[in-house]
């Protein structure tokens, strides 16, 4: 049997030091094109693989990430994901994936792969810890794991946490429909267990109150984020006697059920009523009629969520407090018109 390769024999062959190998497989960004080159070239000849059980083993590391997403199925997250990934898999890391369909036992199962040692550091996409883990968190000298909160803020903010400004970019969204003319809006509002479903509110009533238009409950239609809380929203647009001219909707999903089911009841979306979403999914583009909302940086929320985590695990940074928070931004399309 052939003698599997090593990285000295890369090395060699390269005409370069193991260190540089070692660079150009890990940060092959800080290596000159003609040393990374010389380096793949080496690999390919050699066959060489990188034995990572066995690094780990010497780092004493699982060089793996942990990342909680509570709805695999919304494509809010994975565009997160891909940039989480794209700066992990440039590290070295490996990502490990847990659905936690928003049930702490499943949060603390996958919390545990960071005392098992299965994984370094943990991304949270939930907006919630176990408190076994907020007690450990809050108990330990050095803030206890890397962890960092991504998009939905935690209520006890102990972690550090990526995201934006929630009540400006809601404002914002309201704003919009404001300088189209709209004065009777409603909005559809996430579930209540919700932290961005607070904060999207309070930008809502801060931009009504601003133009001097009163919010009641029958302001608000409840909704969960899917977009069949959309669809029955829009029984409830369609009933409504005060004929409302615009619905701001706290997520792209549960607007495009909304437009969707209104289309099927007879009503023109924008001229009838106006929609506005939140988040700029994929489909907010393909929707008919293209969908104005509010686009939130996914990927850069995932690469730099992960860049955090991996200055907390290398012990860059003590990690607290920071908040990073990035540019939300209106993207135009046409389902708002100018009353
Ligand atoms: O949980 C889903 C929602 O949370 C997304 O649609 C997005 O608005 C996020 O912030």
């Amino acid at each position: 049997m052939n003698k599997r390769a090593t990285i000295e024999d890369v090395a060699r062959i390269a005409g370069v030091s193991t260190a540089t190998v070692s660079r150009a497989i890990h940060t092959p960004e800080i290596v000159s094109d003609s040393t990374r080159e010389a380096v793949n070239g080496a690999i390919e000849q050699t066959g060489y693989t990188l034995n990572l059980a066995a690094r780990n083993l010497r780092q004493q590391r699982a060089n793996a990430t942990v990342v909680l997403v509570p709805d695999i199925g919304n494509t809010f997250f994975s565009e997160i994901l891909v940039g989480i990934e794209r700066v992990a898999s440039a590290a070295g890391h490996t990502i490990l994936i847990g659905h936690t369909a928003k049930d702490p036992v499943r949060e603390e199962k996958y919390l545990n792969t960071l005392v098992n040692g299965q994984a370094d550091g943990a991304l949270l996409l939930n907006g919630h810890l176990p408190d076994v883990v907020i007690e450990r968190i809050k108990n330990a000298a050095g803030g206890g794991f890397p962890i960092v909160s991504v998009s939905e803020a935690l209520d006890d903010q102990i972690v550090p946490h990526v995201g934006i400004d929630n009540v400006r970019a809601a404002a914002m969204a309201t704003q919009y429909l404001l300088d189209h003319g709209h004065r009777h809006i409603l909005h559809l509002r996430g579930p209540g267990d919700n932290i961005l479903t607070h904060q999207r509110m309070a930008g809502f009533e801060q931009a009504m109150r601003a133009a001097g238009l009163a919010t009641n409950p029958d302001t608000f239609l409840d909704g969960d984020f899917t977009i069949e809380s959309g669809v029955t929203a829009a029984h409830q647009v369609t009933r409504d006697p005060t004929k409302p001219t615009a619905v701001f909707c706290a997520n792209d999903e549960m607007a495009i059920g909304l437009m969707s089911e209104l289309a099927i009841r007879g009503i023109e979306v924008p001229t009838d009523v106006s929609v506005i979403g939140f988040d700029d999914i994929a489909f907010a583009k393909t929707a008919r009629p293209g969908l104005t909302t509010i686009r939130q940086p996914r990927a850069e929320f995932g690469e730099c969520a992960m860049r955090r985590l991996l200055d907390l695990i290398n012990g860059k940074e003590s990690g607290f407090p920071f908040i990073n928070v990035l540019e939300a931004t209106i993207v135009e399309r046409g389902s708002v018109a100018t009353r």
